[in-house]
């Protein structure tokens, strides 16, 4: 059965408000998430300490974070962050001998370059893939960093600078062939693109679930290809993380045989509700329509803002680029805050202006923005 956009965007009750295009940073509230927040609310209230039921709620997120990405529960840890995940991963790797090298890009999030540059101290050394002069980095340009001494190549699925999005199956295969392992940022990408962990052939994913995902902060999730967690001992851990949560065993680190050894304190029970009520939607909607809906909402955009003069740096190409289009700006606080007083909701990094699209978008809402975006370009597009 098609999904129904249109019923689906009367969940979020900001976008009778407001044009919304700032999924990349926070996404709009679903009725459903805000219901599950006040059910763990009236338990507190009425129940007190329901430990059982929220231990589960993290087992919940599990298997849904799971289904997300085409994998096993197993395979899939519950972290407080994005950068919680990267952490305790790089704690489980060894950069003492020779295969010490990382490889980023120059499109990476910051917690995905400084957590590797952290690793230094460890004997890491970390390399970095420049862009081309076209401003995308092709997976050609890997080529010449990724060799033998390589065991990690650490990249985003999706910029969050510009939207371009990185050829993984082509980086993973160069990856591949000098025995290196690939680990995908994919925080941009998740919740808004059909990830299938397996098929993408990936050793390691991180995310998060307050954008794409439609949950709230304080909440993320790491992948781990079943194969490699026996191999992997996280040092960076805690009772969560152990083979027996209960145990209370003082005496020995007796990590747990799945990805949950990639865990460490008390769940976040709260960002659990709100979590699983996200994931939930993402699942109804379907991944695979939502990543069409999503590439045809960018296009709209893209296609609008060349017609008024003013074309995105975001990537035309529609297997380059994400749920995002960017747009180059002299002045982009201004430009932000004089959409802002519009009711318009976009982001800026550096020099862009960042319209992000989710599917409960509309037509209305991308022609809403290319419309006051054309009002604003004397003052706002950069010269020359
Ligand atoms: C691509 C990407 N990676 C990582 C992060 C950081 O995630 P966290 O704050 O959960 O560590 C973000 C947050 O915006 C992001 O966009």
């Amino acid at each position: 059965m098609a999904t129904n956009f249109e019923a689906l965007r009367r969940r979020f009750p900001v976008l009778e408000r407001k044009t919304y295009l700032n999924s990349g940073s926070y996404c709009a509230l679903a009725d459903s998430v805000r219901d599950a927040i006040n059910a763990y609310m009236d338990d507190r209230l009425l129940v007190g300490a329901n430990w059982d039921v929220w231990v589960m709620k993290n087992e919940a997120v599990r298997a849904l974070m799971a289904q997300v990405l085409h994998a096993q529960p197993d395979e899939i840890a519950v972290t407080a962050s994005a950068s919680a995940g990267l952490n305790a991963l790089a704690s489980a790797l060894r950069f003492d001998g020779p295969r010490n090298k990382v490889v980023i890009s120059d499109f990476e999030f910051p917690t995905n370059a400084q957590i590797w540059h952290a690793q230094e101290l460890r004997g890491a050394r970390v390399v970095h893939v420049a862009r081309s002069p076209d401003g995308y980095i092709p997976a050609e340009s890997f080529a010449s960093v990724i060799d033998e001494q390589t065991q990690l190549v650490a990249v985003t699925h999706v910029c969050f600078r510009n939207g371009a999005r990185l050829d993984i199956p082509g980086i993973v295969r160069l990856a591949r062939a000098k025995g290196a392992r690939v680990l995908l940022d994919c925080y941009q990408s998740v919740g808004s693109i059909d990830i299938d962990a397996r098929e993408l052939d990936v050793d390691f994913a991180v995310g998060g679930m307050l954008k794409y995902l439609l949950g709230t902060a304080g909440i993320g999730f790491l992948y781990v290809r079943g194969e490699l967690i026996p191999e992997l001992t996280p040092t960076n851990t805690g009772w969560f993380a152990q083979e027996q949560i209960t145990a209370m065993d003082i005496t020995a680190n007796r990590p747990s045989p799945t990805a949950r050894r990639f865990e460490a304190g008390t769940p976040a029970v709260v960002n659990c509700y709100a979590a699983q009520a996200g994931l939930e939607i993402i699942l109804e909607a379907g991944l695979g329509a939502i990543e069409g809906r999503v590439r045809s909402l960018t296009r709209r955009c893209l296609d609008g803002l060349k017609g008024i003069g003013w074309p995105a740096v975001t990537p035309s190409d529609d297997s380059r680029r994400g749920a995002m289009v960017a747009v180059a700006s002299r002045d982009t606080a201004q430009l932000f805050s004089r959409l802002m007083e519009q009711d318009i909701v976009t982001s800026f990094r550096d020099a862009n202006l960042r319209a992000t699209i989710h599917f409960y978008n509309s037509e209305a809402d991308i022609d809403r923005f290319v419309a006051a975006m054309r009002d604003h370009r004397a003052r706002f597009q950069p010269q020359g």
